[in-house]
């Protein structure tokens, strides 16, 4: 019998359904199902002959969904729907008491904090991929130096090795941030029924046990309204998302024929369909576009769940699309990110030429003066007046003459030509964290016990 007298309209079955999204939910949809069956039978819920044949039916399920043939049907409205429905076709009458004690609302948040702990896990070692792919990068570029930059604009040189560690640690705070999403995935849903507990003395331990959860949620109401996890998710995606959009965008320019910084891999650049000469730098535009994405993903979830009453609510059904494209998507881009740096040719002449630009000693040239005793902003000014004489003649630092410096500061002596080596530029920044070969070299030790 059913409540309904008229069959649903077409266009709510299709807002309703969600089985072409949550059908990858299958593995742990039948994972919780075993460890739910198991435990009723062991608390004599169901009887264990009706527990043996639905674990026999389960393993059929497992196997026709692993091999790509289980019978879908066109009434299947998602996919916990569909595998109790086939496990009731394959083990008669006892099928029908899988479900005892069991909701959709604790089976669906059971099943997509399973798949969010093994997301996050999965997310660390991309991630891991990607740091040490860096880290390689790094140590074959520490002899090798380029201007960094502020406002793109040349600033100061920096070593390669320095520039790509940059990557290395905003990556490790990405991989922290899925730890802790790790951890927010280890409360067990399950056995909160619709919203309130259930009318049997279940045992949520042994299922907890079984499907690796170290607590079982202690209220039934949150239990099935949280998606806390998923926000979390999502969340540290947005952020290493974004960290890829940087990469990528720095790729972008460094491969351009005006920077000349790195040649991209083949494998991971195109051609242009019309002018013969092109290498494209598709995957690396592709990181600056789609990080937006992911952080679309969590504002609309934010938007699903926001002013959302308790308990459980049909929106909640949403969450799964965001979810699932903030993880293919961050896989895709750490995947491509690793690759190009993997196959990167940095140019390591054409960094050395851009970096040689005198004018990058312009700091170290005020700051010379300000161990002379001059106060700073009198000391800038004085180089910025000796910057203006060289662009106005359109010479290099060098170029003037003793009288050109001394006429803008009497502490502008042979000291001060002598900063206008190169190698002194980098040597001098000896801070912590700075970009001196020593500290470069303490920094790529750093980097390499982090990632253990
Ligand atoms: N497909 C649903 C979802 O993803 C499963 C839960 C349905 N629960 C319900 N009470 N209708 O949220």
């Amino acid at each position: 019998m059913s409540r309904f007298s008229e069959p649903p309209d077409p266009a709510f079955d299709e807002i309703n359904r969600s089985l072409d999204v949550d059908r990858r939910l299958w593995p742990y949809d039948v994972r919780q199902s075993r460890a739910h069956v198991r435990m009723l039978a062991a608390r004599e819920i169901i009887p264990a002959a009706d527990a043996d044949a639905i674990l026999a039916a389960l393993d059929t399920v497992h196997a026709e969904l692993a091999g790509d043939r289980f019978p879908f049907e066109e009434s299947d409205e998602d996919i916990h729907m569909a595998i109790e429905r086939r496990v009731t076709e394959l083990a008669g009458p006892a099928g029908a008491r899988m479900h005892t004690g069991r909701s959709r609302n604790d089976q669906v948040a059971t099943d997509l904090v399973l798949y969010t702990r093994e997301a996050a896990a999965e997310t660390v070692l991309r991630i891991e991929g990607l740091m040490g792919a860096l880290l390689e990068a790094a140590r074959e570029g520490t002899g090798v130096t380029l201007p960094g930059y502020t406002h793109l604009q040349r600033a100061q040189p920096v070593f390669l090795a320095h520039h790509l560690l940059a990557y290395f640690w905003m990556l490790g705070r990405d991989r922290e941030r899925f730890r802790f999403v790790e951890a927010q995935c280890s409360v067990l849903p399950l056995g909160a029924g619709a919203l309130a507990g259930v009318n049997f003395d279940t045992n949520r331990r042994m299922v907890a046990e079984e499907l690796g959860f170290e607590a079982v949620a202690p209220n039934s109401l949150d239990a099935v309204s949280n998606r806390d996890f998923v926000l979390d998710y999502i969340s540290a995606a947005a952020t290493c998302a974004t960290h890829l959009s940087r990469l990528g965008a720095e790729l972008v320019l460094w491969s351009s024929q005006e920077f000349g910084f790195v040649e991209l891999p083949d494998a991971w650049t195109s051609g242009s369909s019309l002018m013969p000469q092109k290498k494209n730098p598709d995957a690396a535009e592709l990181l600056r576009a789609k990080a937006p994405r992911v952080a679309g993903d969590l504002a609309s979830l934010h938007g699903v769940i926001h002013a959302l009453p308790l308990a459980y609510n049909k929106d909640l059904q949403e969450d799964k699309e965001y979810l699932f494209d903030a993880a293919d998507t961050l896989a895709l881009s750490l995947a491509a990110a690793q690759g190009m740096i993997e196959g990167a040719t940095f140019d390591a002449e054409r960094m050395a030429e851009a970096a040689a630009d005198e004018m990058i000693a312009a700091t170290d040239l005020a700051d010379l003066l300000v161990t002379r005793g001059v106060p700073f902003r009198e000391a800038h000014a004085a180089i910025a007046g000796l910057v203006r004489v060289a662009t106005d003649s359109g010479r290099t630092l060098s170029e003037l003459s003793d009288e050109e410096l001394l006429a803008q500061s009497e502490h502008l002596d042979g000291q001060a030509r002598e900063l206008l080596r190169r190698e002194s530029w980098t040597a001098s920044k000896v801070s912590e964290g700075g970009t001196s070969p020593d500290r470069v070299a303490e920094q790529l030790e750093a980097a390499a016990r982090l990632l253990g």
